[in-house]
């Protein structure tokens, strides 16, 4: 089993450094070939997704991401920033089904920002299509705007666009996703005011004929967006387009106290996927030693599940995490009084220490 490692930028090498050591207990033949993404492709190869990274991503069987980004690229041109190499990876890959859990680990109540009735006992999936929509639509640009009140000036503009397939093969993902856990999908859009989104929600219920044993509502993003911090444990699954889960699953996230606990997993039609942590590369703590590395631990754990067929393992690794925090062990992001507070690479040597 070839697994690519890409650790990328800001906290990412610290990060998957606990997350390989946790790899290397297992017990199992795993290849690990590490490469450059991200600032750190550019920096050392001229382009955030050098064409090495994007064949050794290709070759594996699967791909574990750190995070990308750092102030130093701000300046860069849109296509060499480091954004691109996950965008890129997403596209290259065909990735186009995003699995963001956000569950809230009991001893992590208090780390909330809602009230703990609010949120205890929360596990929600959020599924965004990933490789459609506005993030990819062309034509996209700026131009001189070529009608209307604005006629002449200059204008910045994107795409948003849905095929049927694209939307079928993500309903299919979720409801099927749903099958597993409560059986329940909220289908997020914005059909009162897009087209795009009407289509979504047309098709979205077409697929569903094929799923009797699945319940199925409709909600607009907005009211979505309120119910997530209302009501969160009213949802089940929830599927959406690509912009709209990139904003609620930060949201859901946030429910369970720290986006430093969450994983996520992004997959093909094959289930070969690439994983990391739903956090990006917090340039602004890098190198210090005090970022959580268990949503980076816990994607490989998904990893494991989706794309590796070791599902025991998975479950090892987050049995694992789950001990540790009832040690009370915490990174400075979960740090509630009365806990332990440690650095990145204890918490990586608790994890191991517990999978022993
Ligand atoms: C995410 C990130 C990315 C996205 C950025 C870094 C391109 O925010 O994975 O949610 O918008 O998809
Ligand atoms: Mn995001």
């Amino acid at each position: 089993m070839k697994i690519a490692i890409l650790p990328g930028d800001g906290i990412g090498p610290e990060i998957m450094k606990q997350a390989v050591k946790v790899l290397n207990v297992l017990g199992e033949r795993f290849e690990l070939e590490t490469a450059d993404v991200g600032g750190a492709g550019y920096a050392g190869h001229g382009h955030p997704l050098p064409a090495s990274t994007l064949a050794l991503a290709r070759a594996a069987d699967a791909v574990l991401f750190g995070a990308v980004g750092d102030y130093k690229y701000d300046s860069l041109e849109r296509s060499l920033r480091p954004e691109q190499a996950i965008l890129g990876l997403r596209k290259e890959l065909a990735l186009f089904a995003n699995l963001r859990p956000a569950i809230l680990y009991p001893e992590l109540a208090g780390a909330s920002t809602l009230k703990p009735e609010v949120v205890s006992g929360l596990d929600i999936l959020i599924i965004r299509e990933l490789t459609g929509d506005i993030y990819f639509g062309k034509p996209r640009g700026v131009r001189e705007c070529p009608d209307g009140p604005f006629k002449g000036e200059r204008e910045g503009f994107d795409t948003m666009r849905y095929a049927e397939s694209e939307i079928r093969r993500i309903a299919h993902v979720a409801f099927q996703a749903a099958q597993k856990r409560d059986r329940r999908v909220t289908s997020v859009d914005k059909a009162n005011v897009l087209e795009t989104f009407q289509f979504w929600r047309d098709i979205v219920t077409d697929v569903h004929k094929e799923y009797p044993d699945i319940e199925l509502d409709h909600m607009y993003v907005d009211n979505a967006a309120m119910q997530l911090v209302r009501a969160p444990k009213k949802f089940d699954v929830l599927v959406t387009g690509n912009m709209f889960g990139d904003i609620l699953s930060d949201c859901a996230a946030m429910l369970t106290g720290s986006i430093g606990m969450l994983p996520s997993a992004s997959l093909d039609a094959n289930n070969k996927g690439l994983y990391e942590p739903s956090h990006g590369s917090a340039p602004d703590i890098a190198g210090k030693g005090i970022a959580n590395p268990l949503a980076t631990i816990l994607s490989a754990a998904m990893m494991l599940r989706f794309s590796l067929g070791r599902p025991e393992q998975a479950e090892r690794i987050e049995t694992a995490v789950k001990a540790v925090l009832a040690q009370g062990l915490r990174t400075a992001d979960i740090y509630e009084p009365g806990t332990t507070r440690v650095g990145t690479d204890e918490m990586g040597d608790a994890v191991v220490k517990a999978l022993a």
